[in-house]
Parts: C-alpha cells; structure tokens; sequence
C-alpha cells in the first residue's frame, strides 16, 4: 500500500457490506459511516450496529463526531477496543444538526476547540488517530493548514481533507492549493478528498500534488470497481450485476436475510448510472416495495443481462485492453 486508495466515510453508505465490497475491489482503507459519540457512550443500540466489523474488512477507519471532548474521548476509549485499525474525527460533516453542535465542519472555524478535542481523543485511544477535514468555513476562513498542525501537535497520524469548505458544500471546483498548503504544515501523511471519479484521476491527482493517498466517496457508490487499476471504469451490464449480487449477498450475510429496503434501494441503482438503460432500472429499482422484491427485480436483469452464455466472456471483457 505504497499510496492508498481510500473508501471516504459516508453516512448512510459504508455499512461493513459495503466497506468489505470495495476491500474486495481493492480499497485499501475503509471509513465506516460516521458515529455519534453521546450514542456511543450511552450505548445506544442503533449506534452500536454501525461498529460492526470483521477481519476480513481489515483495516477499517471507524469516525466519531461530537463537539465535546470529554465524551469524544469516552467515546474514543471504547472505540479502542474495537479490533479497528484507527478512530477518525469528523471535521467536515455539514448537516445541520451536527453543525448546530458545534460538530463536523463547524470545528474548522473553531481550531481551539478543534484542539481539545483531537488531544482528548488521542489521550484516550489506544489506536491511531486521524483527522478528517475540510479547507476551512468559507473562503475567508481557510484553516486546514492551521488545523493540520494542531492535529500534528495533538497526536494525529494522518489527515484527510475535502478541499471545499462547509459554505461549498458538496458542489463547485475542488481547490488542490490548499491540499498542498497542508501538506507544507505538516510531517505527517495527507489523503486527497473530492471529485475523484475514475481510477485514473486518483492516479493523476497522487502525481500531479504528491500527496500520500487518495480518498474516494461519491464515486464509489455503485461502482466499487473504481478501487482496482485492473477494471474497465465502464463495465459492460453483466459486470455491474455481477457487482451488484455480490452486494446483496454481503448486505444478507452480513444485515440478515432482509436487509433495510431503502438502504439497499439507494446502492443497487446506482450501479446503473451512466448506462442508456439506467433511467428505466431505476424505476422498477424504485417500484420494489419489499426486499424479496427489489432481489426479484435484479435477479430478472441478471438473466437478461448476463445469460449463462455470457458468463465465459464476460471476466475477459471488463479487464483493461
Ligand atoms: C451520502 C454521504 C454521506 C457522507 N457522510 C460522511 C460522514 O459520515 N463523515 C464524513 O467525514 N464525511 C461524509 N461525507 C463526505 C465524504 O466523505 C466526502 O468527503 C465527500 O463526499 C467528497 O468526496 P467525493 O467527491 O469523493 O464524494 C458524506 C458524503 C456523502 C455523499
């Protein structure tokens, strides 16, 4: 893993089925979906579905989120002991009701609270601590570099930063400048965050600012191939059922033999997107009002799409020519 390709933290999203997916593909480092840390402490059942893990996934990132360091740092003690590889902390989170907390990107116009919450953290983990962040608050207030140093300072190992600020969003141009302002404040590794959609571009992005990793969300979802170098970005229908299957045999094993409806729902069309027939998948992926259902409607685009005639070819065509 000279420089990673990593599966970004999304909530809703990188459940361990997912996570242990894109592992398959070759995602070296997967962030769970973030976690509350008064849910944590308190023990909350919901919250603690969301640490489920297994060897297999190995190394798993699992997030916390909160605004007071107290609890960040129980939090993160329990965490600890958690066969994880390390505990991040959610700097970038825009929601507002985290927002309103004083959580998530909220810290990055906060860089003293920032700092006692990355040092409580890093005083009661036992794992190593990273960082998620954003370029700052808005364009008048860009600390990611100065928060990268007091996370530095504070203990952290690593830091991965979405290089739009919380008034951005999740829209317009992703600003490289201020990945590489950090990555001139601080010794330690910097994952690149933001509109990496192919293989190819998180390539070109580790050359052209030499930063140590690069971290992938969006693009990922319905298409976890983006991980491997080895796999045609566009594969054909037979490959992204193929995937897709998979999917839903790691949410059954892994979330019992009915997973969640809408969590699966809002994966499985998304391994249509971009394809002339995607649109009209999407609605009968839409109509399935049960789990049996939704499974009925992709094991019909599997015979349709990927016959047992099919199957010889199929390896040999979605490989890079
Ligand atoms: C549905 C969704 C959920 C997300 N949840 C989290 C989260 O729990 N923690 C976090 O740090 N970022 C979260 N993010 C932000 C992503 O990790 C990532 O920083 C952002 O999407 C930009 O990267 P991308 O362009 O590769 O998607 C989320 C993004 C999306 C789209």
């Amino acid at each position: 893993m000279i420089h990673p390709f990593i599966l970004a933290p999304m909530a809703g999203c990188t459940d361990l089925p997912f996570r242990l997916l894109c592992r398959e593909y070759g995602a070296d480092l997967c962030y769970s979906e973030m976690i509350d840390c008064h849910d944590l402490v308190a023990l909350k059942p919901d919250c603690l579905e969301l640490l489920q893990t297994n060897v297999a996934e190995q190394p798993v990132a699992m997030q916390l989120f909160g605004s007071d360091p107290a609890t960040m740092g129980e939090a993160a003690a329990i965490l600890s002991e958690y066969p994880i590889a390390c505990i991040d902390i959610n700097l970038g989170c825009p929601m507002e009701k985290v927002i309103q907390q004083g959580a998530g990107a909220a810290l990055m116009k906060n860089p003293r609270l920032a700092e006692k919450i990355i040092t409580s953290v890093c005083k009661n983990s036992t794992k190593p601590v990273t960082i998620k962040i954003r370029s700052g608050w808005n364009q008048h207030t860009i600390t990611a570099p100065e928060i990268a140093r007091i996370a530095e300072d504070a203990g952290a190992q690593a830091i991965a930063i979405h290089a739009r600020t919380w008034s951005d969003g999740f829209t317009g141009p992703i600003d490289h400048r201020v990945i590489l302002q950090t990555m001139a404040k601080v010794s330690l590794p910097v994952f690149a965050n933001g509109d990496i959609t192919s293989h190819e571009q998180g390539l070109a992005l580790l050359k052209k600012i030499g930063c140590a990793g690069v971290m992938i969300g969006r693009a990922a979802l319905g298409a976890p191939w983006i991980f491997s170098g080895a796999v045609n970005q566009h594969p054909s229908m037979a490959y992204r059922i193929k995937a897709l299957l998979r999917h839903l045999e790691l949410a059954e094993t892994h979330l019992g033999p009915e997973p969640g409806l809408s969590k699966i729902r809002n994966h499985a069309w998304k391994y249509f997107r971009g394809t002339t027939t995607g649109p009209a998948i999407r609605k009968q992926i839409d109509a399935a009002t049960t789990y049996p259902e939704l499974k009925t409607v992709i094991h019909t685009l599997a015979e349709r799409f990927f016959p047992p005639s099919a199957r010889a070819n199929e390896e040999r065509d979605n490989q890079r020519p």
